[in-house]
């Protein structure tokens, strides 16, 4: 039987293993998924799990997704571009990281319909998952892309990676279609102090649970078209899945159903 985990501190949270385990059972995979807290001294003995074969596959969560790198051999260039790895494997002799955020965020769009060619976007947050964002609204073609973090000094990192992004002062508001909420604000039912009232834009929160964070419910009060990340977070679970298991699983009203 094979073995996949995701790997984080804190992990408990996380919804991997009821899609994953899903997904095994319906395409007839032998093989388990499971959760595992590890402690940062504990990465590298778990990769080498991988490496002598006792184990399948890593998903990587908060707040590994770059510590992970050290120990990894060869990498893809979402990797390269974004320092952040959410998906190990091993093939020939090597231990291989990918970034399946980058995709996993570009699906989930596709999905609901939203079209990011030439459109201007807000990003609010500059933490794990915003250079995977960028880079993935790069790719996508979109017009212009503005940023805007509490701390200044975090968003001029971002920057240094990628020239093409402008840094706001946090309370400034651009003229934007899209604005992507990717702070942690609204995972315990906070509201961001900014005011946006705007009208017929798209407000996307990469929160999923709770599906609605205050951000979209006042979004939506206003008129505007709201998204959470959970289609996000399912496509990158898809794209791991399919890396391991050469089968791209589907995404249907069942497996929706665990989000209910
Ligand atoms: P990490 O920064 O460790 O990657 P994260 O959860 O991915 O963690 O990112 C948290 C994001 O939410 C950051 O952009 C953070 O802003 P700071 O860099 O200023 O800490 C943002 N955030 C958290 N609490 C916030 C608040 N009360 N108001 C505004 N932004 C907040």
């Amino acid at each position: 039987m094979k073995k996949f985990f995701v790997i984080g501190n804190p992990i408990s949270h996380s919804l991997s293993p009821e899609l994953h385990n899903f997904w095994l059972k319906k395409n007839n995979i032998d093989a388990i998924y499971e959760k595992v807290k590890l402690e940062e001294n504990e990465l590298k003995g778990f990769i080498d799990k991988l490496r002598n074969e006792e184990i399948h596959g890593i998903n990587v969560t908060v707040p590994f997704k770059n510590k992970v790198i050290k120990y990894i051999d060869k990498f893809s260039l979402e990797v390269e571009t974004t320092d952040s790895v959410n998906t190990i494997y091993k093939s020939g002799n090597d231990i291989i990281g990918h970034n399946t955020d980058v995709a996993g965020f570009e699906l989930g769009l596709r999905h609901s319909k939203i079209n990011v060619l030439h459109k201007s976007i807000f990003i609010l947050g500059a933490g794990g998952v915003v250079p995977s964002i960028i880079y993935s609204l790069l790719s996508m073609g979109c017009k212009k892309i503005f940023l805007s973090n509490r701390t200044f000094a975090k968003a001029e990192k971002l920057k240094k990676k990628f020239d093409e992004i402008e840094i706001l002062k946090w309370g400034e508001i651009p003229d934007f279609d899209i604005v992507i909420n990717a702070t942690s604000v609204g995972l315990l039912g906070d509201s961001l102090d900014l005011n946006l009232k705007v009208a017929d834009k798209i407000f996307y929160d990469v929160i999923y649970n709770p599906k609605e964070t205050k951000f979209l419910k006042k979004a939506k009060e206003n008129g505007n078209k709201i998204e959470n990340g959970q289609l996000m977070f399912i496509y990158q679970a898809n794209q791991s899945f399919s890396i391991w298991n050469n089968v791209i699983p589907k995404i249907d009203g069942e497996v929706l159903k665990i989000f209910k």
